[in-house]
Formats: C-alpha cells, sequence, structure tokens
C-alpha cells in the first residue's frame, strides 16, 4: 500500500486477509498476509488486529478463509473466531452474518465485502453526523484508538474530527496514551500525523487535570459494545473520564456503527468484559516494570453508565441516552451476534 493513501488497516487479496500488524506501530508498518482461519483467530487474539468494527470485519474474512479450508465447517469456524475476544459486539455480528451466508450456500466472500462496505460507510455517516458537535468545541479528548486502525477505514470517533478538521475547524486533539498497550499513543497519535491535526499525547492520569483547568472542550470516544440502556464497554479508563467530564461540566460523546449496538443486553451489567494476561501491565517491550513474580490484575475494558453521555453519534444521527436503545433497533435492520 502506497504511503500517501489513507490508512486501512486490512483488505482482502490474493487468496487471503491483508493486514497492518498493529503490534509494531508506530516503528514498523509492516503488513500480514493471512491464508487460514486459524492465523486469523490468532491475529485478534494478539491484537495485531483490534479496535471493535475492525475485529468484526477480519472475523467476516476469517470465515471466508474457513470455507476454503478442508475440514471446516460454518460452526466451526465461527466457535473458533467468538472465542477470541469476548467485550466486542461487532466481532460476533461479522462472525453471524458470513457464517449465515456460508450456512445458506450463497458466496462468503460477497457476504464478508458486504460487511466490510457497511462498516466502512457508517463510519462516514458518524464523521458527517458528528462534526458540527465540534464546530465551537474544537480541543477535544479521546481515550484509545477509534480511527482507522480500529474500524478498517476512517474512524469512529475518529471520523466527526476528521470531517470538522476538513472543514476548517481547528481541532486540537488530547490523546490518552492508554495505558498498558498504548492504543492512544501508538495508534491515534500515528493516524493524527498522517492527518496532519495537531495532537498532544498525555499520560491517562493527566486527563483530569486537563479537564478542571479548562482544557478540554469536549471528550470524544468508541465503544466495543452498547447495551439497551445506553450503558458501554469501552478500553480500561473510560469510566473514569467520563465521571471527570460530566464533573467538569464537559460534553462527552460516543461514537459507534450500528454492529456495536447488542438488543439483547438490557444494561452494562451484562457485558463481559475481557481480563487479559498480567504480563500486559507487568512488562513493556520486554522490560519488567514490577518486580518479579508481583501480582497484577488487566480488565482491559470498563463499562459506564449511560447517564454519563451527553449523545451518541451513530450512522442515523446524534441520539440522546434515553432514547439510543430505541433508536437503535429501529436502526440497525439485519444485524445479528451470538454471544
Ligand atoms: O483492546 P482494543 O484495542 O481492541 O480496544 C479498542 C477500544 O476500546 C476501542 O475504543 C473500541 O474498540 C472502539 S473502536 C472504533
Amino acid at each position: 500500500m502506497p504511503e500517501t493513501m489513507p490508512v486501512r488497516a486490512l483488505w482482502f487479496g490474493d487468496g487471503g486477509l491483508h493486514l497492518i500488524d498493529q503490534r509494531k506501530l508506530p516503528g514498523q508498518r509492516q503488513v500480514l498476509h493471512l491464508s487460514r482461519v486459524e492465523q486469523v483467530a490468532e491475529a485478534i487474539r494478539t491484537l495485531t488486529v483490534r479496535g471493535a468494527p475492525a475485529i468484526g470485519v477480519a472475523a467476516a474474512y476469517g470465515m471466508v478463509l474457513a470455507a476454503r479450508q478442508p475440514h471446516q465447517s460454518p460452526e466451526k469456524a465461527a466457535r473458533l473466531l467468538r472465542s477470541t475476544r469476548p467485550t466486542a459486539y461487532d466481532l460476533f455480528v461479522g462472525i453471524e452474518t458470513v457464517r449465515k451466508a456460508w450456512a445458506a450456500g450463497e458466496d462468503p466472500l460477497e457476504a464478508a465485502d458486504g460487511y466490510r462496505a457497511r462498516i466502512v460507510e457508517e463510519c462516514h455517516q458518524i464523521g458527517a453526523a458528528g462534526a458540527p458537535l465540534f464546530r465551537r468545541r474544537p480541543r477535544v479528548l479521546t481515550h484509545c484508538n477509534a480511527g482507522a486502525l480500529a474500524t478498517v477505514e476512517w474512524g469512529t470517533s475518529m471520523a466527526p474530527l476528521r470531517v470538522a478538521w476538513e472543514r476548517g475547524v481547528p481541532i486540537f486533539v488530547w490523546v490518552d496514551e492508554t495505558r498498558p498497550l498504548l492504543q492512544g499513543s501508538r495508534l491515534t497519535a500515528w493516524e493524527l500525523q498522517q492527518e496532519k491535526i495537531p495532537y498532544a499525547v498525555i499520560v491517562d492520569n493527566a486527563a483530569g487535570y486537563f479537564m478542571a483547568s479548562g482544557q478540554v472542550d469536549a471528550v470524544i470516544v468508541g465503544a466495543d459494545r452498547i447495551a439497551r440502556n445506553g450503558d458501554f464497554a469501552n478500553k480500561i479508563g473510560t469510566y473514569e473520564k467520563a465521571v471527570v467530564a460530566k464533573e467538569n461540566g464537559i460534553p462527552f460523546y460516543v461514537a459507534a456503527p450500528w454492529s456495536t449496538f447488542d438488543p439483547r443486553r438490557p444494561n452494562g451489567a451484562s457485558i463481559p468484559v475481557e481480563e487479559r494476561n498480567a504480563a500486559e501491565v507487568l512488562r513493556i517491550g520486554g522490560r519488567p516494570l514490577a518486580p518479579s513474580r508481583s501480582a497484577a490484575r488487566n480488565p482491559a475494558f470498563d463499562v459506564t453508565p449511560g447517564r454519563f453521555v451527553t449523545a451518541y453519534v451513530t450512522p442515523a444521527g446524534v441520539v440522546a441516552p434515553g432514547r439510543v436503545g430505541e433508536f437503535a433497533s429501529r436502526h440497525r435492520t439485519d444485524l445479528t451476534g451470538t454471544a
């Protein structure tokens, strides 16, 4: 892929799935070519590809590869891919979209291509819907990475900022570094640099300081799963940012495509939260950060109650928390997942 093209996290071609190895960024832009469903499952598990919409699309193409392998079936491949990460609803929607097509004798590649196109289109719609929110609020804080790398192209939380920037709004982004895996400093900062949008990386603990001192006009984040009442899971630390934003009277927005809205979860208490290996907390780049044999806990996500959200930015427009479940069920037509 030429250096000048807009960022694309993954694409299908030459009989396999190409994806940018997100573990290597920003130091190296390395593209992997995967030809087996087992490799796709491993790439999702290890965060080689990550971000809720992107893992949904990667898994959809994983199903395509499985359909071309011997000794595979729609159920077996779906089971493997579903076991990779529990929180992002998009993963289950991507798998189910292709599983159904394959089981019905339709072309799995056509189903996966259609799913990818739909996600990218919804990100563009989110950008157009959300951009006006930032016209008079250009200093924006974000957590984790919900840009092109997390969504295949364009982004969810990043999309309104990109559109506003293109329209001449002097956007400035506060980028939480996002411990332990640094999706903010490694990936969001990298994307913003490609776009030439001004930003500053801050340690996660500094967000409250910048909010309380009047240097943040708005917060926008993505989501991994949104329950019917508007409670949502996102990268660990999101909950704290939402509480501090409310305390300081700063609007807090959540941007997501329909594949993130889970119609079967009434509230956040029922959202499964992934706990990852403690080594991600205790070591960085192979170097120890704590005495050997230290215990650690590593929840990858937290759940923020809907009452902390000012509005959700969806492909069909901006919607207030009280109405979000009903709004989503009206607009998300044929998407289903099984987890
Ligand atoms: O563990 P990750 O990097 O997959 O977590 C990603 C996030 O928490 C994103 O904010 C979320 O998936 C939304 S991506 C549009």
